[in-house]
C-alpha cells in the first residue's frame, strides 16, 4: 500500500484498533414475522476477501437497528404507501398502470429485488431495476423516465424491494454477465481520488471502525432503497456510490452509466445470502 493512502486512511479514520462491530448477535425479526439473514457465510467468490457477510443493519445503533424491526416505526414505509399509489394509477400515452400490466405488485414482483442487477436476454445487456422501471414506463406505457435517483424511482424500487424482503440476495455473476462483474469488482478494488481509497480501503480492509462520526458497515445494498435519518429521505444504490465516491475525493460516475451498473452488479452480488432488507434504515 503506498504511504499516501495509508496517511489517507489514517486521516479519515477516528480510531483503527479492535474490530468494534457492533452488537454482531443481535437479530433482526421485522414486525414479529421476518426473520432477517443479517450475518451469513460469504459467497465462494469472496474466498480469501471475507469470510463472513454483515448487514449494514449490524453497524448501527440500537436506536436505529430498532426502527427497522417495525413497520409503523420505519419512516421509509411512508414511501412504499406511495409507491402502492403510483404502482395503481395510469400514466402516459397508453393508457397503462403498472398494474394494467403486472397485476397485484405482492404477487407479480415477489422475489425480484433478491436478482437485481440481472443479464436481461431481450436487451441484451445487464438491467437495474431501476432501468426495467424507465423501461415499461417509456417503452410500455408512453410515459417519461423517472430520473434515476429521484424521488418517484425511489419508492418505485421501495415498493419492489419489500415484496422480497426476507429472501436471500441471489445475483448471478455468471454467463453473460460475468463481463461486467468482473468490471465491477476492477472498480471495487481500484484506489481512486486524492485520498486513493478504494471501496475495499473502507469497507474491506476497515469495516467496524469508526470515520467521523459513522461505524463503518461491508457497505453491502441488500438494504437499499434506505431511509436516512441524515435527509428523511430514501437513498438509492447508485446515490449511495456517488456519495462515498465522493468522499474519496474522486469524479463521480453518473447515476445510471455503465460503470455503476457494473459496481451495483459486484456489489449486490458480495451480499448474496444476506437477506433482502429494503426499506432499510440507516444514519
Ligand atoms: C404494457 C405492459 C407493462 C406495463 C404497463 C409495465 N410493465 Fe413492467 N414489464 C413488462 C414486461 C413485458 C416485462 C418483461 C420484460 C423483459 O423481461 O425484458 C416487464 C418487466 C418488468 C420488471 C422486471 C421483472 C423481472 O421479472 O425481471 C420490472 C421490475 C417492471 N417491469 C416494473 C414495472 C413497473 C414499476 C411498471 C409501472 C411503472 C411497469 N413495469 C409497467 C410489461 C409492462
Ligand atoms: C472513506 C471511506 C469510504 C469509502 C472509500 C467508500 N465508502 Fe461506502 N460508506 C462509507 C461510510 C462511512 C458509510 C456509512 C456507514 C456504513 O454503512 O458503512 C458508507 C456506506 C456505504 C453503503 C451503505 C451500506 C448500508 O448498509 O447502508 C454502501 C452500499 C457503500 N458505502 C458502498 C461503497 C462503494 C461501492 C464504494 C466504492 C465506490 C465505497 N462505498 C467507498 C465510507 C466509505
Amino acid at each position: 500500500m503506498k504511504i499516501k493512502a495509508l496517511t489517507a486512511i489514517a486521516a479519515v479514520l477516528l480510531s483503527a484498533p479492535a474490530f468494534v462491530a457492533a452488537d454482531e448477535d443481535a437479530e433482526l425479526i421485522v414486525n414479529g414475522e421476518i426473520e432477517m439473514v443479517t450475518k451469513t457465510a460469504a459467497a465462494p467468490h469472496l474466498e480469501g476477501a471475507l469470510d463472513e457477510v454483515l448487514s449494514g443493519w449490524l453497524f448501527r445503533a440500537d436506536e436505529t437497528q430498532s426502527l427497522q424491526a417495525d413497520d409503523f416505526d420505519n419512516p421509509g414505509m411512508i414511501f412504499v404507501d406511495q409507491g402502492m399509489d403510483d404502482w395503481g394509477t395510469v400514466d402516459g400515452s397508453e393508457g397503462k398502470s403498472c398494474a394494467s400490466c403486472h397485476g397485484d405488485v405482492e404477487d407479480s414482483m415477489a422475489g425480484i429485488r433478491a436478482e437485481y442487477p440481472k443479464w436481461n436476454d431481450t436487451a441484451g445487456e445487464v438491467r437495474t431495476m431501476a432501468q426495467m422501471i424507465n423501461e415499461c414506463r417509456v417503452d410500455r406505457m408512453g410515459a417519461e423516465a423517472h430520473g434515476y435517483t429521484s424521488a418517484k424511482m425511489a419508492r418505485m424500487e421501495a415498493l419492489i424491494s419489500v415484496q422480497s424482503r426476507g429472501m436471500p440476495v441471489n445475483v448471478a455473476i455468471d454467463g453473460p454477465a460475468a463481463d461486467m462483474w468482473a468490471q465491477g469488482k476492477e472498480m471495487f478494488y481500484s484506489r481512486t481520488g486524492q485520498l486513493e481509497l478504494s471501496c475495499a480501503s473502507c469497507h474491506e480492509e476497515n469495516y467496524g471502525n469508526r470515520i467521523r462520526s459513522d461505524h463503518l458497515s461491508q457497505g453491502h445494498i441488500n438494504g437499499f432503497p434506505v431511509y436516512r435519518l441524515k435527509n428523511a429521505k430514501l437513498t438509492t444504490p447508485h446515490g449511495r456510490f456517488k456519495g462515498c465516491v465522493r468522499d474519496t475525493r474522486a469524479q463521480t460516475y453518473s447515476p445510471g452509466s455503465d460503470d455503476f451498473v457494473a459496481l451495483e452488479l459486484y456489489v449486490a452480488s458480495r451480499g448474496n445470502g444476506l437477506s433482502v432488507e429494503g426499506v432499510s434504515v440507516r444514519n
